[in-house]
């Protein structure tokens, strides 16, 4: 059984940050409605899932994943790297509290959820603009007595390494190769995006299923043709905002 922490849209998530697409209008009814079939994507994949209350002050605070590290021993609290997102991690934690017990990352480190990458015993994270050296140090030291490898990881182009690159299983991974190295997951089985989709990347694995945005049908194909199972969400409002299907929450086990 899967516990996925979300959270509803801002009202303001007009005014997200954004670092590698334009701003366009942002329609605030239609994320609230495309984020309420994103929560029912996630209950059809076997989650039970929790929304905490919208923060209108907080425009990314929908994108929740980057906010925490959950796995199964404890919980490790990001300092996101926007200074805007800072104020998003105390009412995940009051909630995260209750599942795990918490460690947190300090300053000077900054650290992005959406740059952790969990496969097995290995966290990939994202050398990113978000994740600081100091940030990826912290989290190894963190994790290293749970028996977990920490790994940075280069990328470009692109916010989040989980833009990039996201687990369709414990041996393999889809990859945009224009904003990661394939070589650095050649232990994986790797399965590129459509090269028209250059989006396509971020997709969320909830135990044998994918979760994946409705807009990259060619991409979706060539999951279906190697064998998995896809579950498709219209996510373009949340797109906008530089969101995608991974950021918008935490999932982890309630019986680890
Ligand atoms: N708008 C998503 C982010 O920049 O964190």
């Amino acid at each position: 059984m899967w516990n996925a922490i979300t959270r509803a849209v801002s009202p303001s998530l007009d005014r997200c940050e954004l670092s590698h697409i334009a701003r366009t209008g942002i329609d605030i009814a239609l994320a609230r409605t495309q984020h309420r079939d994103y929560l029912r994507a996630l209950e059809s994949a076997g989650c039970r899932v929790i929304v905490l209350a919208e923060e209108a002050e907080l425009p990314d605070s929908v994108f929740v994943e980057d906010v925490a590290v959950v796995l199964d021993e404890m919980a490790v609290l990001t300092r996101p790297g926007a200074p805007s997102r800072r104020p998003e991690v105390a009412s995940v934690a009051d909630l995260l509290r209750h599942y795990r017990p918490l460690e947190a990352i300090e300053a000077p480190a900054t650290l992005d959820g959406g740059d952790v990458l969990r496969i097995d015993r290995t966290l990939y994270v994202g050398q990113s603009a978000r994740s600081n050296p100091d940030g990826i140090a912290q989290l190894r030291k963190l994790l290293a007595a749970h028996g977990y490898a920490v790994q940075g990881v280069a990328m470009r182009h692109c916010l989040h390494l989980k833009s990039a690159v996201t687990a369709l299983s414990d041996d393999s991974v889809l990859l945009q190769p224009a904003w990661v190295d394939r070589e650095r997951f050649g232990d994986f089985r790797i399965i590129e995006v459509d090269p028209g989709e250059e989006h396509a990347a971020n997709v969320l694995r909830i135990g044998d299923a994918l979760v994946m945005p409705a807009s990259f049908p060619r991409t979706r194909q060539r999951l279906l043709d190697a064998g998995f199972k896809v579950i498709v969400v219209d996510v373009s409002e949340l797109q906008k905002a530089e969101g995608a299907v991974t950021c918008c929450s935490l999932v982890f086990r309630s019986d680890p």
